[in-house]
């Protein structure tokens, strides 16, 4: 079956097909109702089947004969190391620390923050948490202790589980003071804390409430993977949204299981035993979803790198990677190939390294420019494939399918919806745009299996922000326009959030920070465009009257108190003292203008502007 009739039947036929992808999987108990629909267009993913996300990953596994087969190579240039964990190796360390987690009393829908670095402890720890129906939510290391005491406090986690240290390069990025911070910020204080204690720092245990990793490990008895309902949630992962407070998107058990194995077979052409490497973090929804997650209900070997595309120890560390461990299939974001790309612009890192065993290179996280799609292509003669997701849907909505048809390549586009994603583009009104034109990408309802069921403890946001803005649609925050071969192109986001090195980042909650100066009146932050990260964020700053402070007093303050308060993750580096601010008539500031004014882009004057005479002022501040 052709890729359009494949489609078809996944929108027109939604219970059998999913049914189909349902038995691919082990259940407890298989379920008997496909879809359930609740209200709002939205609903459930096979209500009554139970499974356990662990027990589909790891010892469904075993039982196929894979236990002696490589789940995770662990490979960290910052520490020297390189390690596996065989199937049956990884069920051990994941039985033994859930049944420690069970011990020190976490239950089934208790949550468990993980706080960790690259290391394989992080996985043992997410799986762990799904053996016992546990909730994981796992923050990325690049975020300040504020960020994490905003998570902690939304998700009330029972226990923090943490790493002494993260590796930046040569940095080391002592985690137990963020974690101890965080604790002491948040309204919510967690019950205990587990700590691995890595060589190169040695984490101060407070006593009572840390744990160390290795002695709970040395003294727990392992624990079985028990059944949850397809519709309990195995995981929450906050993203940014267009405000301060970060969204807790909950993935569910059942159709997140589902899906992924479809995902894996379709979009990304892996069968059980091949390599997998997606290039990302686990803090991420690439991460969770293609580091963990899919590569394990495949029966693939997944890599799990703690290193940067350059710097560890150069350009030629993804090729040497791909090499070492035969990597079959890898996916990463383009600011990591621009990244390697500005150090070796002739690939000659390349030719150091036997690469033959790669299939296929897939990116997201951005859009793929083109130039950065031409230089792969020209270099290492793969095909070389786009695709486009979310956090919100945990798996692509766009690809090119290449299990079941590999589509032809258009620059720019990351080629058709994803059987099960009826995509669309509708106009300012929610009415359907013409071919061609842009608008805003959508969703009809139902979703496929896999993507959000709701954002953790509050329904009503989730309903607000994703179903009501166009009625019987998801709306995915994109704009982009669908062309007449019926291959989407996503041309960037339709809010405020922006994305930094393939980092999802809110502007709004950027501005939160920075009106929180003293000399600060008024604020706005956009993000422009940057040849290495896609976007940066640059700040303008309107200074309270009789404030003497200097531009670079400020812009250096500024920096600080985002650096401390969101993260260097954020990277903001840039804020600019203007005199006044353009906005319309109602007052809403124009960040879209000034945006295209400091990318250099021609911009037309909006006829709500209540003074025009600020952009040419605007522009004249960003020359300088
Ligand atoms: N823990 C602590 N700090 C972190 C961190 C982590 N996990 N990840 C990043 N940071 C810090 C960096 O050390 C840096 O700090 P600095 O300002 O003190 O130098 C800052 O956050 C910005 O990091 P980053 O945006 O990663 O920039 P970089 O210059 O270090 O690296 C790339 C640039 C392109 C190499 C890197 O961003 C990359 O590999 N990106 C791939 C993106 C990705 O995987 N996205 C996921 C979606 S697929
Ligand atoms: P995240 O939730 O961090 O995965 O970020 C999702 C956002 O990244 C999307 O809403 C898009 O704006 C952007 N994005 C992801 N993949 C692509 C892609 N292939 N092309 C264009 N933009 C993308």
């Amino acid at each position: 079956m052709g890729y359009h009739s494949e489609f078809q039947r996944s929108i027109e036929h939604p219970d059998d097909f999913w049914r189909e992808q349902s038995e691919l999987i082990n259940w407890m108990t298989p379920p008997s109702v496909i879809w359930q629909p609740k209200s709002n267009g939205h609903g459930e993913w096979f209500p009554d089947g139970t499974l356990n996300s662990s027990d589909v990953a790891l010892d469904a596994n075993i039982r196929a004969g894979r236990g002696d087969q490589k789940a995770i190579i662990y490979d960290s240039p910052v520490t020297g190391q390189v390690s596996h964990l065989t199937y049956r190796e990884l069920t051990d360390q994941v039985a033994l620390f859930a049944g420690a987690l069970l011990d020190r009393g976490v239950e089934k829908g208790d949550r468990v923050i993980i706080y960790m670095p690259m290391i394989p402890e992080t996985i043992i720890a997410m799986l762990a948490c799904a053996r016992i129906g546990a909730v994981h939510s796992v923050v990325f290391g690049g975020f300040a202790a504020r960020e994490l005491a905003v998570r902690i406090d939304d998700a009330t986690p029972r226990a923090i589980v943490t790493a002494s240290c993260g590796i930046e390069v040569q940095k080391l990025i002592a985690y137990k003071p963020l974690v101890d911070d965080a604790i002491e910020m948040a309204s919510h204080k967690p019950e205990y804390c587990v700590v691995f204690q890595r060589p190169q720092v040695t984490a101060e245990l407070t006593p009572g409430r840390d744990h160390d990793w290795h002695q709970l490990m040395a003294n727990a008895k392992p624990t079985g993977a028990v059944p949850v309902k397809a519709t309990d949630p195995l995981y929450i992962l906050y993203t940014s949204g267009t405000t301060g407070k970060p969204k807790g998107v909950v993935r569910d058990n059942g159709g997140h299981a589902v899906a992924l194995r479809y995902s894996m077979n379709v979009v990304y052409g892996a069968k059980a035993g091949d390599v997998f490497w997606a290039a990302s973090d686990v803090g991420w929804v690439v991460g969770h979803s293609y580091i963990v997650y899919g590569p394990l209900f495949s029966g693939c070997t997944s890599v799990l790198f703690e290193g940067k595309p350059v710097k560890t120890p150069d350009a030629g560390a993804f090729w040497r990677v791909c090499q070492d461990h035969k990597v079959n299939l890898l996916f990463t974001a383009p600011t990591a190939f621009r990244a390697v790309r500005k150090e070796d612009p002739e690939a000659d890192k390349l030719k150091q390294y036997d690469t033959r065993s790669l299939r296929t290179i897939f990116l997201a996280g951005e859009r793929l420019d083109p130039p950065t799609y031409d230089w792969l292509t020209e270099h290492t003669g793969l095909p070389v494939l786009d695709h486009w997701w979310q956090t919100e849907t945990g798996w692509a909505i766009c690809c090119n399918p290449i299990g079941i048809e590999a589509l032809p390549v258009k620059a720019g586009s990351p080629t058709v919806p994803t059987p099960g994603f009826n995509v669309q583009v509708v106009n300012h009104k929610g009415q359907p745009a013409r071919q061609g034109d842009q608008g805003q990408v959508v969703v009809k309802l139902p979703l496929p299996p896999g993507c959000m069921t709701t954002v953790w403890g509050d329904d009503t946001r989730f309903v607000k922000t994703y179903l009501q803005p166009v009625a019987g649609y998801y709306s995915s925050g994109d704009g982009g326009y669908i062309d007449e071969d019926g291959y989407v192109f996503i041309m960037g986001r339709t809010d405020d959030v922006i994305n930094v090195s393939g980092h999802r980042l809110s502007t709004g909650q950027m501005e939160e920070v920075i009106a929180a100066h003293p000399a600060v009146a008024e604020c706005c932050v956009v993000g422009a465009r940057d040849e290495l990260k896609g976007q940066v964020p640059l700040g303008l700053v309107i200074v309270k009257d009789g404030a003497t402070i200097t531009q670079d007093e400020l812009e250096e303050e500024l920096i600080d108190m985002v650096r401390d308060r969101i993260g260097a993750v954020a990277y903001f580096r840039q804020a600019l003292i203007v005199d006044r601010l353009p906005k319309t008539r109602s007052g809403k500031i124009l960040r879209r203008v000034i945006r295209q004014i400091a990318d250099g882009e021609s911009y037309s004057v909006p006829s709500t502007i209540d003074d025009p005479a600020i952009l040419e002022e605007i522009s004249q501040h960003l020359k300088h």
